[in-house]
């Protein structure tokens, strides 16, 4: 395992390497960091330790890891709560599934986590199960395993020691909502993580993110003084009809409503307990005549100190918005027209390499 992650990292300082090779790194854009979203994920499945240790390799300021509760209160690295869609859970487990017809994490234990094989993400289909992103890793190729917080914390700490780099962490918590209803408190756990390795204020390269409002201000205003801590936070921001979190009104079960934090006011709240916005890219820009264009909401972000962290950009095909030529024009307009502060990118190299060779024409 341990060759395997170590020739995964070599792999990755030779990707970045060779893209780099005709540029001077030190002409790098510094204002933009660089956040690898689930790892490499677009060369390996997300949030495998693997994943993680070839995006080191690609050299980002910071990696990210999604967060979810198992069943014995461990937090699992993967982006659901759900193990459908990555897992063969239905496989191992088959009796294990709730009446909606999902295998939740929260319902198994670490140890009947690990017994788990990790895939690319795949949909099931007519035609049965396939690959989410086609030209990605193949689904089911090779071995992997989900993995802890604590051994994902271990594996950037060992490589930041062993190479001799920063590079940082950037943690969500999933769905603080859904562990409230089930009896669990994700915030706390994940922010004793943190301080039991040593990320506890903000001049260490870390990241705490969530979408919901009102739980990050109880990281902010409760959790994070009661365990002396005080780490930066990004407010995430969802559609409303995505149905990122859900409350209860009235007996009812509805989605919460996210339109508040781009409207009059919502930023001057958000900058009362967070330091940063992490927006879906299209509520930066407005599209007119085949023309996109900054919006705004990076300008008014900015007036209220916020750095702007917008999600996700991928290079595959179909994924750059139709507006750009290529993936380079669509970070070009980012970073330059809209000047946002980061990004988080399935593509860490093509980003770290964009950045690197710094402004160029389009
Ligand atoms: O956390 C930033 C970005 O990752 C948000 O989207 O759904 O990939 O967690 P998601
Ligand atoms: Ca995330």
């Amino acid at each position: 395992m341990f060759k395997k992650l170590l020739s995964l990292v070599l792999i990755g300082f030779s990707v970045a390497a060779t893209l780099t090779c005709a540029d001077n790194i030190d002409h790098r854009n510094k204002q933009t960091i660089v956040v690898a979203h689930r790892g490499a994920s677009a060369y390996l499945p997300e949030h495998t330790l693997e994943s993680k240790a070839l995006a080191y390799g690609m050299r980002p300021d910071y990696i990210e890891q999604d967060l979810v509760l198992s069943k014995d209160d461990h937090l699992i690295v993967m982006h659901d709560i759900y193990l459908d869609s990555v897992t063969n859970v239905a496989e191992v487990f088959p009796e294990r599934a709730r009446t909606d017809g999902h295998f939740y994490t929260i319902d198994f234990t670490l140890a009947e986590l690990k017994q788990l094989q990790v895939s690319e993400p795949f949909v099931d289909s007519e035609d049965g199960l396939q690959a989410k992103y086609p030209e990605r890793f193949p689904i089911w190729k090779s071995s992997f395993r989900l993995s802890t917080f604590e051994e994902e914390l271990e594996l950037i700490q060992g490589l930041n020691r062993s190479l001799g780099y920063d590079i940082g962490i950037y943690p969500e918590i999933k769905k603080p909502y859904f562990h409230h209803w089930e009896g669990k408190d994700i915030a706390s756990i994940a922010l004793q993580t943190l301080k039991k390795y040593g990320y506890t204020n903000r001049n260490q390269k870390v990241f705490f993110q969530c979408f919901d409002a009102e739980e990050l201000q109880r990281v902010k205003y409760e959790l994070m003084p009661s365990m002396g801590m005080d780490l930066s936070l990004v407010q995430l921001i969802a559609a409303t009809d995505w149905g990122e979190k859900l409350i209860e009104v009235n007996g009812n079960i509805e989605k919460y409503n996210y339109d508040w934090m781009l409207e009059q006011g919502g930023l001057r709240k958000i900058a009362t307990y967070a330091n940063g916005i992490g927006p879906w890219y299209p509520m930066l820009m407005e599209v007119e005549d085949g023309q996109p264009r900054a919006n705004g909401v990076v300008r008014r972000a900015h007036r209220r100190q916020l750095e702007v962290h917008p999600y996700t950009f991928r290079a595959d095909k179909g994924k750059v918005p139709e507006e750009f030529d290529s993936f380079e024009h669509f970070l070009h307009f980012a970073v330059y027209q809209l000047r946002i502060d980061g990004l988080f990118t399935d593509h860490p190299d093509k980003a770290v390499d964009y950045l690197s060779r710094g402004r160029r024409s389009h």
